[in-house]
């Protein structure tokens, strides 16, 4: 059960949506620029200068946007100290599916055991988690949903062109998640700003399956590569360095506060320059924004939770500091956000002990055990099925496993 404080104000009507979990994993295996020189004509001190980048991670063989996904949301669960039956809805935001569907979400949510929770993937590009940590502060504030986990999930490695050095220098991969839950407490998303600009979709993308003629292998759209990213590095540095400034204004007049209540803006990690830029445009020191893309580089939908983490990790945010998100990407797309950070201060243990680590992890292992079991009684079911019609046991055991749900 969660309680909350009584030393915060609580609204006897309203609902807030407040991050209650945070969490994030990047893969162990290190691409440095140095190693770069090695693949493509570039080098350490024209990466460094130009984006502020010293290396970034790679996916290995057994990791994927899910893997990577599925940890972050793992870790930010343990720390809203909910189990995964308690998650409503579930929101991957990813330019990297792992597949077109069944959704990354859907994955997760198995593999989480959240058998309650609705999951779909979100497509916003690198703004695409404070779109997903809008629409599900939305779902909790109408009182449609308690518990979400937003999570975005990248492997961008493996939509790299490793020819092109325009942008292969740029991406990394890793996840980042936090677990949004519903209480009457002040506070949590204050404001957000959410926009697009379509006629910039040809600056930056990846196109896929629903492009063109996929017959031919060789098929590429407007002479890009399919399913390898492509990007007019001069056009989108501009877009963003105009749009950060601009959102972030529009977000804080909506929460009825200025840039100066602002403890930390966590902007989308693309380059220090755009960075740098963005902090003259409002006039502020650039340590006002939060930057960790020397050693992870873009991670797209992932790079804001990410940064939000070690943000959080390294005392940047305090209880009831106001701290903005700003992401912006492909779409175009581009979305502000403020917050009032009250942490997991609005959730508190109950009845010590029944959320252990042990118990998280035999949670985790039952709901597991308890899905492969469905899927094999249901394979089983198909194959008795084919060899004799009518109803069988099995099915039946099929049903009775549904039913547990
Ligand atoms: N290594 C070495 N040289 C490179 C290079 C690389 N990886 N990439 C480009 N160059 C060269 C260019 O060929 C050009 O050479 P030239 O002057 O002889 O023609 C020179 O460096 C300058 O290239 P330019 O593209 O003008 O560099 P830039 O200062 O604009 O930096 C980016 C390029 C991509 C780093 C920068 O435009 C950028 O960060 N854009 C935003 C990208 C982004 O954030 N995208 C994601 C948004 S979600």
């Amino acid at each position: 059960m969660v309680t909350h404080n009584s030393d915060l104000p609580a609204s006897p009507t309203a609902t807030y949506a407040h991050i209650v979990g945070w969490g994030m994993a990047v893969p162990e295996t290190v691409l440095t620029n140095q190693e770069l020189e090695a693949i493509v004509e570039t080098n350490d001190e024209w990466i460094r200068t130009r984006t502020g980048i010293h290396e970034r991670r790679i996916a290995g063989e057994r990791e994927s946007t899910a893997s990577l996904g599925l940890k972050a949301a793992r870790k930010a669960l343990q720390i809203s100290n909910l189990l995964p039956t308690d998650i409503d809805l579930i929101i991957v935001a990813t330019s990297t599916p792992e597949n077109i569907f069944p959704s990354t979400a859907s994955l997760i949510q198995h593999w989480l055991g959240a058998t309650k929770a609705g999951a779909f993937d979100l497509s916003a590009a690198c703004s695409g988690f404070v779109y997903g940590v809008d629409m599900a502060s939305q779902a909790i504030r109408s009182g449609s949903i308690q518990v979400a986990v937003v999570i975005g999930a990248e492997t961008m490695s493996r939509v790299m062109d490793w020819q092109d050095r325009g942008t292969c220098i740029l991406f990394g991969d890793g996840a980042g998640a936090v677990v949004l839950k519903a209480s009457p407490i002040q506070g949590g998303v204050l404001s957000s700003v959410l926009r697009s600009d379509g006629s910039g979709g040809d600056l930056l993308g990846i196109p896929t399956v629903g492009s063109a003629d996929l017959r031919n292998p060789d098929f590429a759209v407007n002479g890009h590569k399919m399913h390898k990213m492509f990007m007019n590095g001069g056009e989108v540095f501009k877009f963003a360095t105009r749009v950060i400034g601009e959102s972030i204004d529009q977000a804080l007049d909506k929460a009825d506060l200025n840039i100066q209540d602002v403890a930390l803006i966590v902007p989308h990690q693309a380059n220090q320059r755009i960075i740098q830029a963005a902090a003259r445009s409002l006039k502020v020191e650039p340590d006002l924004f939060m930057s960790n893309l020397d050693r992870y580089g873009n991670t797209s939908a992932a790079s804001i939770p990410i940064a939000l983490c070690e943000a959080v990790q390294q005392g940047r945010i305090k209880p009831d500091d106001h701290v903005a998100f700003v992401g912006f990407g492909g779409g175009l797309t581009w979305a502000s956000m403020v917050i009032k950070w009250t942490g997991n201060k609005v959730v508190e243990s109950s009845g010590p002990g029944f959320l252990t680590p042990q118990r998280r992890q035999f949670s985790y292992l039952l709901a597991r055990w308890r899905a492969d079991l469905r899927r094999i009684s249901r394979q089983i079911s198909q194959f008795v099925n084919n060899l004799r019609p009518g109803r069988s046991r099995i099915q039946r055991l099929q049903d009775k496993l549904d039913r547990l749900d």
